[in-house]
């Protein structure tokens, strides 16, 4: 889950994340009696998955946010980087002002797309994740968003990720910031 993470501060890292995750089962009992009658249900409901309570987020820290000298136009276009900086399949980090985006080259449709850059769930930063396909993977809990449409797709995730119209212009990669397609609340299993 966390490949980056050496052995010896799995222990320490477990402290940090334990408050967000969960609570654990207090044994193998605990397991199967979840487990069996949920494969029993889903023999008859594929899409039957068990409930379990999430912790709420923690606040994020007010020392988290860094400031950038970088501001929109009066239009609200800001220039994120040129066209090759971002290979297809990769993504980018910049920031405005105190704001944190993430630009990704989609390798499908060879187009642009930026979104927020801190996770709805958490404020993780996804600049640190994984991108596979079209989905970025929070580095945190391993939250998945469609980056293309913000929608939430693997849990702990619900809220959609805000989004930005972006153009490429003399292959300078620009997003508005004026425009900005919302965070809203969708169901994920
Ligand atoms: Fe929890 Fe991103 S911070 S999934």
């Amino acid at each position: 889950m966390f490949p980056m993470v050496p052995y010896y501060n799995l222990a320490e890292l477990h402290e940090i994340l334990k408050p967000q995750m969960p609570k654990p089962y207090s044994g193998m009992w605990e397991v199967y009696s979840e487990m069996i009658p949920a494969l029993i249900k889903q023999c008859s409901d594929p899409n039957y998955y068990t409930k379990r309570d999430i912790p709420h987020a923690l606040p994020v820290p007010s020392n988290d946010t860094k400031m950038s000298s970088l501001q929109p136009d009066a239009n609200g276009w800001v220039a994120a980087c040129t066209d090759d900086e971002v290979a297809p399949g990769d993504f980018l980090r910049f920031d405005v002002g105190p704001r944190t985006f993430v630009v990704y080259h989609a390798e499908d449709d060879r187009k642009f797309y930026a979104t927020a850059g801190k996770c709805t769930h958490g404020a993780a930063d996804l600049s640190d994740g994984l991108v596979t396909g079209n989905l970025i993977e929070c580095p945190k809990h391993n939250g998945c968003f469609d980056f293309k449409t913000g929608e939430p797709k693997r849990l702990p995730v619900r809220t959609r990720l805000a989004t930005f119209p972006v153009k490429v212009y003399r292959a300078v990669i620009l997003l508005t910031l004026n425009v900005v397609r919302p965070c809203t609340t969708s169901r994920v299993r």
